[in-house]
């Protein structure tokens, strides 16, 4: 097994399956400017404030449109606040360098043959996320545990692969496609609810495998494998890899690459061959294509040393000074590590209770300032109850924490759990 390391492939879990239109696209202003100066003024880091209305191109998009409070949505603040801010079309952010590195590879081994979109709308359909690539009715990725839900319709993209159908309509055959995707999620250093992924698609035409003597199939896989051993190259240099048979609803076959890298297994990315379904549907009635998705946090979190995902978030010049354009994996130096402070919580679940509906009220009250959350005890007494433990680590990663303020969130968080999961607190 690989390491997991930052978010790994949601769609490749077969076991996960459920327990239980045409859209305005909304273009995004880049509301990062009001936590530095807040910064300047006090010296210390002030909760960002929530810009309620993102514009850009003279589209505005309300808060109202996106966060409600209504059954059907699970949108909370700290996730709108989110929205545009892009970090992958910033040329000094290890993420955007990143970008930018994989863009590169592509247009100097392809000419310049790929299209690259890299502002696409995060707000797409049930229908583009999920069934334009064949993901199964009952796939648990649906769930709203899983995914963040605008209305019964309307979700955040929790994956680049929502653009794919579309893009093909449009008549491209060789693609990527680069923005922040969004999922509900536990909460450690590589656990975030917003990350970045690339998503790439090549279409073949018949000519093409027919002159190799070689089926359709194997043709694409083989190319496939080609370019993206290329690719962990170019950003890896001379590593050892090996692929992985899996599976996902749009490719068959389907891998997973990994490449050996500081003593470890580590999963690159998913691809496969990209399923007849998804291209017959979408204009292209005699091609093969290939597919390939990766997690840009996870690679970059190894290629620049970068020890906890809720950094890439950071606006503090000490970790922003230390990125360039065009600089890959340039190591990362810590600044000093402030230590953690630990508070657990017992209290008797319900039915409904799951980690991740915890994870986002403790996000909604600390924030960044909230570095894991882990389950320590678990039990079921003789009546049936089930009792949890969670263990809270919070830990800036700029400042010291006063103990009145770890204080003030902890009961905060306390009052919120039994308000809104309606668990018994212990
Ligand atoms: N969408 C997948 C995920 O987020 C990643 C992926 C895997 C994309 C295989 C692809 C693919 O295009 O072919 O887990």
């Amino acid at each position: 097994m690989a390491v997991s390391l930052a978010q790994t492939t949601l769609f490749s879990k077969t076991s996960y399956f459920l327990r239980g239109n045409a859209l305005k696209c909304f273009t995004f202003s880049v509301p990062f400017s009001s936590s530095s100066a807040s910064v300047l003024r006090t010296g210390k880091k002030a909760r960002q404030p929530i810009v309620s209305v993102l514009e850009l191109g003279g589209v505005k998009i309300a808060k109202d449109d996106v966060v409600r409070d209504d059954p059907t949505n699970n949108v909370p603040d700290t996730i709108f606040s989110k929205l545009g801010m892009q970090l992958h079309r910033r040329n000094q952010h290890p993420i955007g360098i990143l970008k930018n590195a994989i863009y590169e590879y592509f247009d100097t081994n392809y000419s310049n043959k790929f299209d690259k979109f890299d502002d696409l709308c995060p707000i797409v359909s049930v229908q583009q996320n999920f069934d334009d690539v064949l993901v199964p009715a009952d796939h648990v990725s649906r769930s709203y545990n899983d995914t963040y839900y605008i209305d019964p319709q309307i979700v955040l993209r929790c994956h680049t692969s929502a653009h794919q159908a579309e893009l093909l309509r449009r008549g491209h055959t060789h693609f990527l496609v680069t923005g922040d995707v969004y999922r509900r999620d536990s909460i450690d250093s590589t656990h975030y609810p917003v990350f970045h992924q690339m998503e790439g698609v090549r279409v073949f035409s018949p000519d093409e495998w027919e002159a190799s003597g070689m089926d359709a199939t194997s043709y694409a896989a083989e190319d496939l494998k080609k370019c993206l051993e290329g690719l962990a190259r170019h950003l890896f240099g001379a590593v050892e890899m090996r692929w992985i048979d899996t599976y996902f609803p749009f490719t068959n076959p389907s891998y997973e690459l990994e490449i050996y890298f500081k003593e470890k297994w580590l999963e690159v990315l998913g691809c496969g061959v990209t399923e007849q379904d998804i291209l017959r549907k979408n204009g292209k009635l005699n091609n093969v294509a290939w597919a390939f998705g990766l997690g840009l946090e996870r690679l970059a979190m190894v290629l620049f040393d970068i020890p906890d995902i809720r950094l890439f978030w950071s606006s503090d010049e000490r970790f922003t000074s230390q990125f360039s354009k065009g600089q890959l994996g340039v190591k990362f130096k810590p600044f000093s590590k402030y230590p953690p402070c630990y508070k657990d919580m017992s209290f008797w679940i319900n039915e409904s209770f799951t980690e991740n509906n915890l994870c986002e009220i403790v996000r909604g009250v600390a924030g960044d300032l909230v570095e894991e959350v882990v389950l320590i005890d678990n039990f079921t007494n003789k009546k049936g109850m089930t009792s949890h433990c969670y263990r809270i680590a919070y830990r800036s990663m700029e400042r010291s924490l006063t103990d009145e303020e770890i204080n003030d969130l902890q009961w905060n968080v306390r009052e919120q759990v039994q308000s809104k999961l309606k668990v018994v607190l212990r």
